[in-house]
């Protein structure tokens, strides 16, 4: 039987309902969770593909996002104000409307980021040879931190996404990269005179890598590449910079998001994170949170409770073309930020689960082999101990699947 056009939004809701496990608008908010503009308002296009939902503008998703309970708003400057409003009384006029639109719905601005990937004044990246490109980039990133700290963001975002190249040999990366440099100085610079005058804290720059897209060579594809750049000497205010990195442009190199989260907290520099999910050396799907990876998602959010991140859990995926505009709010961003909080509470659950606690607690304590210097003593003293890893690992899954707490489908 065909289900006419007319009943489909209900029998979507009903199925939702169905489903179970949702949490309440309220629960929601006491999480840490960002939803950005462009993740509401993506039409489903790419580069095969036309358009598959009509456009949204930033007061219905600021609204459906305080409907929802997701407490916190991003965006990059040119999602909400076109180009050629930017730092003129266009761009005054849109913030004061976005202002509204937040206090109205009782949502929080979090983040803002600097569009310096998709207009034509790009082509040749954000770190062009021409100066006036250069000096075209200052400008935006120095209105975005002027925006930032006019609706109250904590933090700034830069994805580098079209520094690199085509084709090898016309550009010196060495010069690219310091020229990248000068921008982020520049929006620093103007960070603390900005946060001066509003008499708020300067905002956390974040940087974020991806390793393939859209450039075909990137200069600073990945986390570490971004870590060992803060710490070159080319940052005037490398205390105010560090990371945004997002779960699946780490997987796309094929790493493994818990070591690269792993290596950003070492130095201290984990402030914000992307999270959704994709598989490992493909493109930029951006599948929602836990819907490819859900073991390795729920080990990333253990090492993250365990080591304290406190920053944002910014919801960077799309909404499939497939799911409708009525589907994206109704299904899409739910059924994400309920995965998110079902993982981060599970992983609280493995933090205190005792099973889990002695394993690790024992590996630690080790076997005691009375001579450290001996090879065969200490091999034969920790032999049967480490069979543990491969029973916490059983033991994570149980926890991910309930499987501890029993199943059975067929009698
Ligand atoms: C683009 C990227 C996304 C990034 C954002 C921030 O939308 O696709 O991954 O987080 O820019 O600048
Ligand atoms: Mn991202
Ligand atoms: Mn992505």
């Amino acid at each position: 039987m065909p289900i006419p056009e007319n009943q489909q939004q209900a029998l979507v809701s009903r199925l939702m309902s169905a489903c179970g496990g949702a949490y309440s608008p309220e629960t929601r908010r006491k999480y840490y969770i960002t939803g950005p503009q462009w993740a509401g308002a993506y039409q489903g296009q790419a580069l095969f593909h036309a358009p598959t939902r009509p456009e949204i503008g930033y007061a219905d998703i600021i609204r459906h996002y305080g409907k929802i309970g997701i407490g916190y708003w991003c965006t990059h400057d040119t999602d909400v104000i076109p180009t050629e409003a930017l730092a003129k009384d266009g761009q005054a006029e849109i913030v004061a409307g976005i202002k509204k639109a937040l206090a109205e719905n009782n949502v929080k601005f979090s983040m803002v980021t600097t569009e310096t990937f998709h207009h034509a004044v790009w082509a040749g990246g954000p770190a062009a040879e021409a100066p006036e490109v250069r000096e075209y980039a200052k400008f935006r990133v120095r209105n975005t931190v002027d925006i930032g700290h006019e609706l109250g963001a904590n933090f700034a975002v830069y994805w580098p996404g079209s520094l690199g190249y085509y084709v090898q040999g016309a550009i010196d990366e060495l010069d690219s990269l310091r020229w990248y440099a000068d921008a982020l100085n520049a929006a620093c610079d103007r960070d603390i005179e900005t946060a001066a005058k509003y008499k708020r804290a300067t905002l956390k720059h974040c940087l974020e890598a991806k390793p393939f897209e859209p450039q075909a060579e990137i200069l600073l594809p990945t986390s570490d590449a971004m870590l060992a750049f803060i710490a070159s000497g080319l940052l005037t205010h490398p205390e105010m910079v560090g990371l945004n990195p997002e779960y699946l442009h780490e997987l796309m190199w094929g790493a493994a998001p818990r070591a690269s989260l792993a290596r950003a907290l070492t130095a201290g520099k984990l402030f914000h994170f992307d999270i959704n999910d994709g598989y490992r050396l493909k493109h930029d799907v951006d599948i929602g949170v836990g819907l490819v990876n859900p073991l390795d998602w729920l080990n990333v959010l253990v090492l993250l409770r365990s080591h304290g991140y406190n920053g944002p859990f910014n919801l960077d995926y799309k909404p499939p073309r497939t799911t409708s505009a009525f589907g994206v709010f109704e299904v899409s961003f739910p059924t994400a930020v309920d995965r998110f909080i079902t993982l981060w509470e599970m992983a609280g659950e493995v933090l205190s689960d005792p099973i889990i606690k002695e394993a690790t607690d024992a590996l630690k304590a080790g076997g005691g082999a009375a001579n450290p210097h001996d090879a065969e003593a200490v091999t034969k003293a920790n032999r049967e101990l480490l069979t543990l890893h491969e029973l916490i690992a059983h033991r994570l899954v149980q926890i991910l699947i309930g499987a501890h707490r029993g199943r059975v489908f067929s009698a």
